[in-house]
């Protein structure tokens, strides 16, 4: 029998990142790549003193009772852990560990298509040509909305959000924030702090969702404050899907409040309402911010040096609980 830890990875991971778990662990891999419901998920942490989950498993404090007493250690392949109840983890004395950093480029990548994408009208130009019912050229057709030079609101100047104004900066955006305090001039590179939400939501041509989702920011974006946005603004999100209210930004859609959005974090996901897929002015990805090669590797990776800190009785790095 192994010595080495024995650990419940819950989705398929990269080539390379179940190879270096294999040298270490006695690693519980699932080839193919099902999705663990809440009782197959604490079934299978039997004997298990780690496990390596994604945001598609969920802890809530009624599964984190329930996991045998062995498991010590939940080291997620995800920077958000609003899939763990923390406070939960934290009772039991649960470790739980997240993978920053390493998605930051690959996440502000994706926010700037879909700030793109929504701008320039990319789902119905893409149907358009798919479907072979493209025309006609003329100066009217498929018009949309320049980024170049407009006013980015940043919900959250943290590691995505920093890149994402980088990268904005590089379309002469002028990036405004709100965030719990402004930060130190060295990260702000000119950006304008807001105290208050409220005061910035005016001034964004395009508003991006960078901020964690915990019980304060859920349906943070909601009717009221749509209405404080300029008419016709873009809303983007790639952070987390409860962090705006459904009804109130498919009606901001619907009424043309908001020019469009572009969208990768949802509700409810997979299982999304089904109007956003509806509305002409929504630009739509699957969750796949930081789904490049190079990001799941280096979060496999992160994840595992946060599993070895762990079991050689060190400090993990990404401690979150
Ligand atoms: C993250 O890391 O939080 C991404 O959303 C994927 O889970």
């Amino acid at each position: 029998m192994s010595d080495k830890p024995v650990i419940l990875v819950t989705r398929k991971l990269p080539e390379a990142v179940e190879k270096r778990l294999g040298l270490d662990y006695d690693a519980r891999l699932n080839p193919d790549d099902a999705l663990y419901a809440k009782d197959e998920l604490i079934e299978r942490a039997k004997g298990a003193q780690g496990i390596l989950p994604c945001h598609t498993e969920h802890f809530s404090a009624d599964v984190i009772e329930q996991l045998p007493e062995e498991v010590k250690i939940i080291a997620n392949f995800s920077v958000g852990y609003d899939h763990v109840d923390v406070e939960a983890a934290k009772k039991r004395g649960l470790v739980v560990t997240n993978t920053p950093d390493v998605l930051s480029d690959a996440t502000a990548e994706l926010t700037m298509m879909l700030m793109i994408g929504a701008a320039r009208r990319a789902s119905e130009g893409e149907r358009l040509v798919r479907s072979r019912e493209w025309k006609d050229w003329s100066p009217a057709f498929m018009v949309g909305t320049q980024v170049t030079g407009k006013r980015l609101g940043i919900l959250g100047l943290g590691r995505v959000g920093q890149v994402v104004a980088k990268r904005a900066r590089g379309f002469n955006m002028e990036i405004h924030y709100h965030d719990f305090q402004k930060l130190p001039p060295e990260v702000e590179e000119g950006a304008v702090f807001y105290e208050n939400l409220e005061d910035m939501l005016p001034v964004c041509d395009f508003l991006s969702i960078h901020c964690n989702a915990t019980p304060e920011t859920t349906g943070l974006m909601n009717t009221e404050r749509f209405a404080l946005l300029p008419d016709g603004a873009i809303f983007v999100n790639a952070a987390r899907g409860a962090i705006h209210d459904d009804d109130a930004l498919i009606e901001a859609l619907q009424s043309g409040k908001l020019g469009a959005a572009g969208i990768d974090a949802y509700n409810n996901e997979p299982n999304i309402d089904p109007r956003f897929a509806e509305l002409p002015n929504t630009f739509l990805m699957p969750h796949i911010g930081s789904a490049t090669a190079e990001t799941r590797d280096a979060m496999g990776f992160r994840a595992l040096d946060n599993l070895d800190a762990f079991f050689a009785g060190k400090e993990p790095g990404d401690r979150v609980a």
